[in-house]
């Protein structure tokens, strides 16, 4: 593998996440794959659990590994071809990412979207350039778009939790106080779209994703449907896909409570990415209680982001 950006870079979703799960059970028996390899960790946005995750996954392979908060610690970045650099920038990204592929056999990048405009955003400039100038594999760590490895240990997560064959797993909006890109539910409906399960998503009228990435799913605006007989509950805020990063206010009542879910899917797990705010995106209650199942999931990062390392350095 030389790229992971989305679902489509991976030949064989079951295999990846079988190896994710062998990784779990065995993290240091391919510590020669990354003997005298550096990984490098850049990111232009913060991070907790994906830096900290993929900088496991990448020791457990034995790799060296080199962060850089390039946001704070970098020269300020040009991202625009063809401009004059008069301004505040210091050095262009053609340039950055060539050096940093001098000094790495991986790199891994992190750069949200500006919601402000939806073309460049969703057209993945600045990744994309990284991958264009920095000439070795890239992971992305979080694009504008898409969060694969956060899909992948989610899928995980699914995987090994499952009681039934093919779990229905929902995916629903909540609140909100800002304005959060796309990138965390419009990867998790393109794995579930490719995983073996019973997909629905539900958010409120103005909250549609972009179609590319829900073919497959069941959509719906009632959350009580959609949340009936669920095994897995996916709970994530996102702001409107059109008007691109609008966010109308409302809607409290999408928060999940433990009342709702008695009613509606008494056995089902509540997964979220995190960072969440409690009591405002997700309850308290069922944050601290049986039904979440988050911090094994934010565990289940690290074989995520080992299976994918693994199988970028057995290509180098
Ligand atoms: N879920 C996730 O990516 O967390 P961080 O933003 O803390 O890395």
């Amino acid at each position: 593998m030389k790229l992971f950006s989305s679902v489509n870079d991976v030949k064989d979703v079951p295999a990846l996440v079988a190896e994710a799960l062998q990784l779990k059970q065995n993290p240091y028996a391919h510590q020669h794959l990354g003997k005298n390899k550096t990984l490098s960790l850049v990111f232009l946005n913060p991070s907790l659990r994906t830096r900290m995750s993929t900088q496991k996954a990448a020791m457990n392979l034995g790799m060296n590994v080199i962060v850089l908060n390039i946001d704070k610690e970098g020269w300020a970045l040009e991202l625009r071809d063809n401009v004059i650099m008069n301004g505040t920038t210091v050095e262009h990204i053609r340039e950055a990412a060539g050096v940093m592929g001098e000094y790495s056999d991986i790199i891994g990048v992190r750069s949200f979207p500006g919601l402000k405009d939806r073309e460049e955003d969703y057209s993945e400039t600045i990744f994309n350039k990284f991958v264009e100038f920095c000439k070795v594999p890239v992971v992305s760590l979080e694009s504008a778009t898409r969060h694969p490895l956060q899909s992948l240990a989610d899928l995980v997560t699914i995987e090994e939790l499952k009681t039934k064959a093919r779990p229905k797993v929902v995916l629903t909006w909540a609140p909100h106080i800002k304005a959060l890109p796309q990138a965390v539910p419009n990867s998790f409906a393109e794995w579930m779209c490719r995983a073996d399960v019973d997909f629905t998503i539900t958010h409120p009228a103005g909250y549609e994703l972009c179609t590319d990435f829900t073919k497959g799913a069941a959509i719906t605006h009632n959350q009580g449907e959609a949340l009936k007989d669920a095994d897995f509950v996916y709970v994530k805020n996102w702001s409107a896909y059109e008007p691109y990063g609008a966010v109308t206010g409302g809607n409290e009542d999408w928060m999940l409570t433990n009342a709702k879910m008695d009613t509606l899917a008494p056995a089902a797990k509540v997964m979220h990415c995190l960072p969440v705010r409690r009591d405002l995106e997700l309850s308290s209650e069922i944050l601290d209680g049986p039904r979440s199942v988050v911090i094994h999931e934010a565990g289940n990062r690290v074989w995520a982001a080992q299976a994918v390392l693994k199988q970028m350095l057995e290509t180098l």
